[in-house]
């Protein structure tokens, strides 16, 4: 990825600011927009108390329901996390734990809501996605900026204990390793130190740093429980005990351990028993392998750690304020930062080099290639990333066999074999949003509103379905191209939910970010601010012939990816805002919500139709805002530090950058410049980031 060493990202497209967005970026014109909001929402506010048939509704997973896979909420109690104790081994300190059994090692395979839209109405909600503006019944102060949590993945490659069981392991595997680079120049200190002022204004966010464990050297191993006590590594600097409280308003700092997280997962609906986990764990710990230790970040306890979460490395640095929707709001999603110019293709040969990402990338993209259709999707920048736990859950259960193989690979790249190559979880989880959101709309105009009463599509019905899609007579329909027109609304609706904006007013205070793309806008196959122009044709795309709604909804989604494209873009063009047009009529009979009903369509594509949900309208609804995401850019840097005038060149570069909201640092030198990196590195962060965390030593 360093084939630049200085990427200054702008943003996506140049796209002009309308005349709305600057009138909307005047800070005295969005006080008297809240105001107006306020006043007029204030009156009708006291009798829409919602009924929240979340918290009522235990819904039952996929769809159709698995027998195996039963379905109820996740238990929403917190467990009582005891307070950590540290325990000294020679000179430092560790966090000791007991690492689950085997039987606590099998996946949860139960779906998971997301919780910020179970307490939303289907009459909201259904407003919403069908108009694509927060109005009544949707009203100011119904969603709260979004709770979102730090997790950072970290290991002290220069452990002494850490060290001694790698070596081990590499020596009674025979595996050869580029030897491994652990360099320290204390960037986890920094990251977390820039993330303090960055994230001071989230509401109840917790930090989790996941770090690497080894055996404790002091057990007896005469029980069970001595047998899985392991030593979870700690940052030396921090008191884990302070930081686990949480002191003078700073986010709690929690840590976990690589070895509390290996879930086994399989095909989805397959029957896991504990032998299965006993085997499994046996070959996968322990693990030196990044990849395999990001394979399990979705089986994160729900119950500990938030539904939104940004992703980091300690080479990632928040360099400005940021407001929790420069990575999540409960309307648009999730914010995903790709780059367009770096689009990554399917391989299954394993050929690419395993020691960095791309075997894992090939592979990944070839997993959603078969899934979904083929095509070549974008890598996500390398910088804070946001991410959706409970779909990265729902994603390790679709791809269920292929998270399992993962670990198999104890060091990066190890496992050579066709199936046992490893996924690349932050790209296939952001990737995978998108798709399901792409099938969710295919389905619902070609299944659920077009196929309702038979499932089969006569040539009258092809006929008024080609019309929808502006065809009139003629053979093809011409798709200009168009810029996403909801993204005018994104700062309206935010204002009206009483969110706080992406947008900076100063962008040298604040982080600016722009969502150039949003899901509200339908599907974007260039991944840029706008769509390419193109053609719909008849025959290749709908043809006349009658034909089953499951058939076709198979076809548009992955057999002509091209056409599902077109027909989504025809369909937006062809509406004002929102996604109306894709959805079947409102049900006619008072449904009421059922602890039964389906949550999301299969997580594998079946060859037959299963049966449309009982509500089949609000159904999709819930669907759609499951999986909305938005493409965003902020000023971003990534350094590739390959000499230390260059370095110096480079963090200069950076600090005159300064709307600069994300960096990274990725060290790229030579041995011999170790030590002369370190000294610059270690007075830069000093210099950007002086002052202490609340529990650092
Ligand atoms: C972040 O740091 C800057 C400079 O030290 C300071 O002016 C600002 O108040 C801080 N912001 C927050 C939210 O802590
Ligand atoms: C967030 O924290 C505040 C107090 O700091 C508390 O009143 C509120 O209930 C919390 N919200 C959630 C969603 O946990
Ligand atoms: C417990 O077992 C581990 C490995 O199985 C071994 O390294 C360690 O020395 C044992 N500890 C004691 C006190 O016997
Ligand atoms: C990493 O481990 C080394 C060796 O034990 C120790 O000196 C150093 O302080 C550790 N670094 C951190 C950040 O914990
Ligand atoms: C689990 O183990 C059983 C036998 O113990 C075996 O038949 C089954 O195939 C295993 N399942 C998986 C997914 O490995
Ligand atoms: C749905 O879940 C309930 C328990 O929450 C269970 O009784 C019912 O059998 C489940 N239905 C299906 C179709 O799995």
């Amino acid at each position: 990825m360093s084939t630049r060493s200085l990427y200054l990202y702008q943003p996506l497209g140049g796209k002009p600011s309308s005349p709305l967005r600057d009138v909307l970026c005047n800070p005295v014109r969005c006080t008297a927009i809240l105001l107006v909001v306020a006043l007029s929402l204030g009156s009708i506010g006291f009798f829409m108390i919602q009924q929240p048939w979340g918290s009522v509704l235990a819904p039952n997973m996929s769809f159709p329901a698995h027998e195996t896979e039963p379905s109820v909420s996740v238990d929403p109690s917190i467990p009582e996390v005891p307070p950590p104790v540290a325990e000294v081994v020679a000179t430092s300190v560790y966090h000791p734990f007991v690492a689950p059994s085997p039987a606590d090692s099998i996946v949860d395979q139960r779906v998971r809501p997301i919780k910020a839209h179970s307490v939303l109405s289907d009459d909201c909600l259904d407003t919403w996605v069908s108009t694509g503006q927060w109005q009544p019944p949707c009203h100011y102060d119904m969603v709260q900026d979004a709770t979102i949590d730090l997790v950072y993945v970290w290991v002290n490659g220069s452990d002494v204990l850490h060290q001694k069981a790698r070596n081990e392991l590499l020596a009674s595997t025979k595996y050869k390793t580029k030897d491994a680079r652990f360099r320290e120049h204390d960037e986890l200190r920094y990251s977390l130190r820039s993330a303090r002022n960055a994230t001071a204004t989230w509401p109840n966010s917790t930090w989790h740093i996941i770090t690497a464990d080894v055996p404790d050297p002091n057990t007896n191993n005469n029980t069970a429980v001595d047998h899985n006590r392991r030593l979870g590594l700690v940052p030396q600097w921090l008191d884990i005990q302070c930081a686990f409280r949480g002191q003078d308003g700073h986010p709690p700092i929690r840590l976990q351990h690589d070895s509390q997280l290996f879930r086994l997962t399989g095909r989805p609906g397959a029957a896991l028993e504990s032998a299965n986990a006993t085997d499994w764990l046996d070959k996968i710990l322990p693990s030196f392998n990044s990849h395999a230790v990001e394979s399990q970040l979705p089986q994160l306890d729900p119950r500990i750690v938030s539904e939104n979460i940004v992703a980091l490395n300690d080479d990632q640095f928040m360099a400005l304020p940021l407001p929790p929707s420069a990575f999540h709001t409960t309307l648009y999603g999730q914010v995903f930062r790709m780059d367009p110019n770096l689009m990554v293709g399917g391989d299954s040969s394993g050929s690419a080099d395993g020691g960095g990402e791309w075997r894992s990338l090939g592979w990944s993209a070839h997993l959603l290639n078969e899934r979904f259709g083929t095509r070549k999707r974008p890598y996500m920048h390398h910088n804070a990333r946001a991410l959706s736990l409970p779909l990265m859950h729902e994603l390790s259960l679709a791809f269920g066999s292929y998270f399992a193989a993962t670990p198999l690979s104890q060091f990066r790249g190890s496992h050579k074999v066709a199936g046992e190559y490893e996924v690349n979880t932050i790209f296939m989880s952001t990737q995978y949003v998108i798709e399901r959101h792409r099938e969710a709309l295919l389905w619902s105009w070609v299944v659920a509103k077009w196929g309702r009463a038979e499932g089969l599509l006569t040539r009258d019905l092809k006929h008024r379905m080609w019309l929808e899609l502006g065809g009139a007579e003629d053979d093809a329909v011409t798709l200009l191209k168009t810029e996403g027109s909801a993204e005018d609304d994104v700062e309206v609706n935010l204002l009206m939910a009483g969110l706080q904006l992406p947008r900076a007013f100063d962008a040298e205070k604040q982080a600016d970010t722009t969502y150039s793309w949003v899901s509200m806008d339908g599907y974007n196959p260039s991944f840029r601010s706008s769509l390419p122009q193109s053609v719909l044709q008849r025959d290749e795309c709908i043809g006349k012939d009658e034909e089953s709604a499951w058939d076709m909804f198979r076809r548009l989604l992955k057999e002509s990816p091209s056409c599902g494209d077109n027909v989504i873009s025809s369909l937006i063009q062809s509406s004002e805002s929102g996604l109306s047009v894709f959805l079947p009529p409102p049900s006619t009979q008072n449904i009421r919500p059922s602890p039964s009903d389906p949550i999301i369509l299969p997580l594998e594509l079946p060859a037959h139709a299963p049966p449309l949900p009982r509500n089949p309208r609000a159904f999709v609804v819930r669907l759609l805002m499951r999986y909305a995401y938005v493409l965003g850019d902020s000023p971003t840097i990534f350094m590739g530090l390959k000499s230390p005038l260059q370095g110096e060149r480079l963090l200069k570069a950076a600090d005159q950058t300064k709307d600069v909201a994300l960096i990274c640092i990725n060290d790229d030198l030579g041995n011999g410049d170790q030590t002369a990196a370190n000294t610059m590195l270690r007075s830069w962060f000093q210099r950007r980031w002086p002052e202490k965390l609340e529990c650092e030593l």
